[in-house]
């Protein structure tokens, strides 16, 4: 970034005086929306060729433009382009070097538009090509997630509810409870991308334009969906990146719980799964120690996408139509949250296939609890008994199992029948914890069969058969 010499500003026109310095560096944002040069060019390459083809420009100016903008490009690309302070923001940066380098052609660029429908447009441009980058890595998760869950279908660990042991589920169950999250994160991102995929230029500051525009080859040109309806809505609101805020939000969500799941799962007292080596750091000072860093950053940074969504929501709050400078700050958290959602969905694809299921452990905990509590129930049901009164007399049992130290599938026939004459033999098999996973057998149901089934639909549902 330079500051001298200082550039002549494109509005300088009706002022007086000179900028305050501060001023300058305050109100300025090509700091950070530099970052949207190649949309920026790509708009304007759109507009100038609408502009040709209306008229308003000559073909010789459309072609200058055209090349002027590229070489631009290549220039920004190569890191051979003097980012300046002084021109505020990305746009006044590349419009000023376009003049410099073709002359009057390039001050005709901005004819029939603003800064106002330009940036809205910018934004647009980048956050479609972020939607898409972040449903494929969406994806990617969610087909480690499929892998994994097939290998583990058969697996058994205590499901749990209030993190007490509730009934035994697979752990292919367990993984594809994830995949439907991350779906739906999904659907939300592409749904997300309809409303963005509407392009506000044409708006120009906000009433739009007196120039013989045409509205429909230019979104055609940057494969918008249509022009946007109304000029002050397409210039002020932010309600898309608001949106796309949430979602990310809700994704985040989802990755803090899968988080604290590896996390607690991890531990001594768990044992149930370990991470592979490179997913974990150590500890300076305790050698014993090998950490869950990944999870718990992931964990982490749910918080400040919390943040960025809490943040644009008061940024948009109570203004009034049309464009305000407020909506400058509508970048930075917007960047972020990009930025650590993709980095957060790659760590996460790469990590599941790290991690080794302790099946030892799982099965270990799953036996005590009293896992198999409602199965026993169920077989009372199944024997005649009304569900309230079954209820009843697993409770005895439970209290007797959690006074002996024994789990219910460890009683002799004699001790549960002292609980109802109706148990016969035939119990033992609903009280193994494979006997109560594979019972749930429906669409839905934790059986290591339907795992299988769910795993095969959600493969079509991806397009991966
Ligand atoms: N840098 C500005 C932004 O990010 C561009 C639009 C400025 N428009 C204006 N009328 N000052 O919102």
């Amino acid at each position: 970034m330079s500051d001298s010499p200082a550039p002549e500003k494109l509005w300088s026109g009706r002022f007086n005086e000179p900028t305050d310095a501060f001023v300058e560096a305050f109100t300025a944002s090509v700091e950070f929306d530099q970052r949207l040069y190649q949309y920026d060019i790509q708009g304007s390459i759109a507009h100038a060729t609408m502009l040709a083809s209306q008229g308003i420009l000559t073909e010789p100016e459309r072609d200058a433009i055209i090349q002027g903008l590229k070489q631009i490009r290549s220039r920004i690309e190569a890191g051979d382009f003097n980012w300046s302070v002084a021109l505020e923001d990305v746009h006044m940066n590349i419009e000023s070097a376009l003049t410099e380098s073709i002359g009057d052609a390039g001050k005709k660029l901005h004819t029939g538009r603003s800064r106002n429908d330009q940036v809205a447009t910018d934004i647009r441009l980048w956050l479609r090509d972020e939607l898409g980058t972040l449903r494929d890595a969406v994806l990617r998760l969610q087909t480690a997630l499929l892998d994994k869950a097939a290998q583990e279908a058969e697996t058994i660990l205590p499901g749990f509810t209030h993190l007490q042991t509730a009934q035994p589920v697979t752990f292919g169950h367990h993984l594809m409870a994830w995949f439907e999250m991350l779906e739906r994160d999904r659907e939300r991102l592409a749904d997300c991308h309809r409303r963005v995929n509407v392009m506000p230029l044409g708006a120009a500051a906000l009433a739009g334009t007196t120039y013989p525009i045409d509205r429909h080859l230019t979104a055609e040109l940057l494969g918008f969906e249509r022009p946007a309806e109304n000029s002050l809505d397409a210039v002020s609101d932010r309600d898309f990146a608001i949106e796309f805020s949430a979602a990310a939000s809700i994704l985040m969500m989802h990755l803090s719980r899968f988080s604290e799941e590896l996390i607690i799962w991890s531990s001594a007292q768990f044992g149930f799964i370990e991470l592979s080596d490179s997913f974990c750091t150590g500890s300076s000072i305790m050698p014993q120690k090998k950490n869950p860093d990944v999870p718990e950053l992931i964990r982490g940074k749910t918080g400040r996408i919390f943040g960025h969504l809490i943040g644009l929501l008061t940024l948009m709050k109570s203004q009034p139509l049309a464009y305000n400078k407020d909506n400058q700050e509508d970048k930075e958290p917007l960047f972020d949250t990009a930025d650590n959602l993709k980095g957060s969905l790659k760590v996460f694809a790469e990590m599941i296939p790290a991690i080794t299921c302790r099946k030892e452990a799982m099965r270990e905990a799953a036996m005590r609890g009293f896992a198999t509590a409602t199965d026993l129930a169920d077989y009372l049901v199944r024997k005649g008994m009304p569900f309230r009164d079954a209820h009843e007399v697993v409770g005895k049992a439970v209290a007797f199992g959690v006074a002996e130290g024994r789990d219910l599938s460890e009683m002799s026939l004699q001790e549960l029948k002292g609980f109802s004459g109706t148990i016969g033999d035939d119990v033992f098999q609903v009280l193994t914890l494979e006997g109560s996973v594979s019972a749930r057998n429906h669409i839905g149901g934790t059986a290591p069969d339907q795992v299988h089934a769910a795993i095969a639909r959600a493969r079509v549902r991806l397009g991966l058969e």
